[in-house]
């Protein structure tokens, strides 16, 4: 198989650095690998398959230089703005994991279990959007449910790892916990989010918007939309909770037709990259501990509603920098490579 020149732009950022790995397991055909940071990282050595690479600083330059064909950005939005565009002057593909470009009407946002077909539409402007974390490993387990019973509205809760917020976050929520045992937490100062997030939950995730829901939950209801190619009714409350990594969501469905709970369970055991674990009287369902640094979608807690039957209530787990980013944005890639080989 060809091999390709691949740039990973934001390559020392809690997204990037698992971007690396998920290229290094899945053995992606790669020639030339360049990571590019900002000029603070330049320098510094990263593995890769048991090599030293120098990160570069990315410039407008970096992928003509390099001859990067495929880019895969994960440096933040106002990077992408910039940079994104000299990636596809310079001939490559770019696979952005920032809000960006996501709902603009001719890029195509991916999911490649829900809407591989749409990675054609690259071609409108070298383009491929990566979804928000929350919104993947959700819509993997509505679209085979939808495509049974036709979905009419979702209405959802998460319960999201501070790892969605890049690396400093995390490091804030360590911090916090050091300060908690040495009876300093009041001290303890917070950056990455609006209040303190140790032994906390916040309800708000980015800022609020003039429908008084948060940014990161219009996200999940216009985005959801764009990949099922559907207009359900979405409602979404974002939370922020002190986990490091993996994102859980509550969610409950409401279909055209009624369900039968059996099925739905063997619809998602058959579904691509979903594993069921739901016994609930053994006390086994899906937690952050088991999705961590694994690449399927857990999904349990699976029911129907108390009073109606075409609602269903489950709850899905997933690794957000895995499944919610590196591990996404690496399967796109795979599938751009089936139609570059076609
Ligand atoms: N975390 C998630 O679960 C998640 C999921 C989906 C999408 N995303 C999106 O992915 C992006 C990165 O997130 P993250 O969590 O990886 O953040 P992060 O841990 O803060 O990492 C940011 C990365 O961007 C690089 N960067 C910052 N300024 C730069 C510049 N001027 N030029 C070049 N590189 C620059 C940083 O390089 P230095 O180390 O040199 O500063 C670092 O490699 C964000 O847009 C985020 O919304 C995150």
């Amino acid at each position: 198989m060809r091999k390709y020149n691949v740039a990973v732009v934001g390559a020392t950022g809690a997204v990037g650095e698992e971007m690396l790995d998920v290229l290094a397991e899945v053995n992606f055909p790669i020639a030339n690998l360049v990571p590019l940071a900002s000029a603070n990282s330049a320098g510094k050595t990263i593995q890769f398959q048991g090599e030293e690479f120098q990160v570069q600083e990315l410039t407008e330059n970096s992928f003509e230089e390099n001859e990067i064909e495929i880019a895969l950005f994960s440096a933040g939005g106002s990077i992408s703005a910039k940079y994104a565009p000299f990636a596809v002057e310079a001939g490559a593909v770019v696979i952005d994991n920032t809000s960006h470009f996501r709902m603009e009407s001719d890029i195509p946002l991916v999911v490649p279990e829900v809407n591989p077909e749409d990675i054609e539409k690259w071609r409108n402007r070298g383009i491929i959007a990566n979804p928000n974390c929350s919104t993947i490993q959700m819509v993997q387990v509505l679209k085979p449910l939808d495509r049974r019973y036709s979905i009419q509205r979702v209405d959802v809760s998460t319960y999201q790892a501070t790892s969605g917020a890049g690396k400093k976050a995390m490091e804030e929520l360590a911090q916090q916990m050091k300060d908690f045992f040495s009876f300093k937490l009041d001290e303890s100062p917070h950056n990455a989010f609006p209040h303190q997030i140790a032994l906390n939950v916040i309800p708000q995730i980015d800022r609020f918007m003039e429908s008084d829901f948060t940014k990161e939950e219009e996200k999940m209801v216009y985005e959801t939309q764009k990949i099922l190619h559907k207009n359900i009714e979405v409602a979404s409350t974002c939370v922020r909770v002190p986990v490091l990594r993996g994102h859980s969501e509550s969610v409950t469905i409401t279909f055209e037709k009624d369900i039968d709970v059996d099925e739905v369970r063997e619809i998602l055991e058959n579904s691509p990259n979903i594993v069921v674990v739901d016994k609930p009287s053994e006390s086994l369902y899906p937690m952050p501990i088991v999705a961590n640094g694994k690449n399927e979608t857990f999904v349990g807690r699976i029911r129907k509603d108390l009073y109606r039957n075409n609602i269903l209530h489950l709850w899905i787990v997933a690794d957000n920098l895995r499944v919610g980013a590196a591990t996404n944005a690496v399967r796109i890639a795979q599938k751009w490579i089936e139609l570059d080989n076609e």
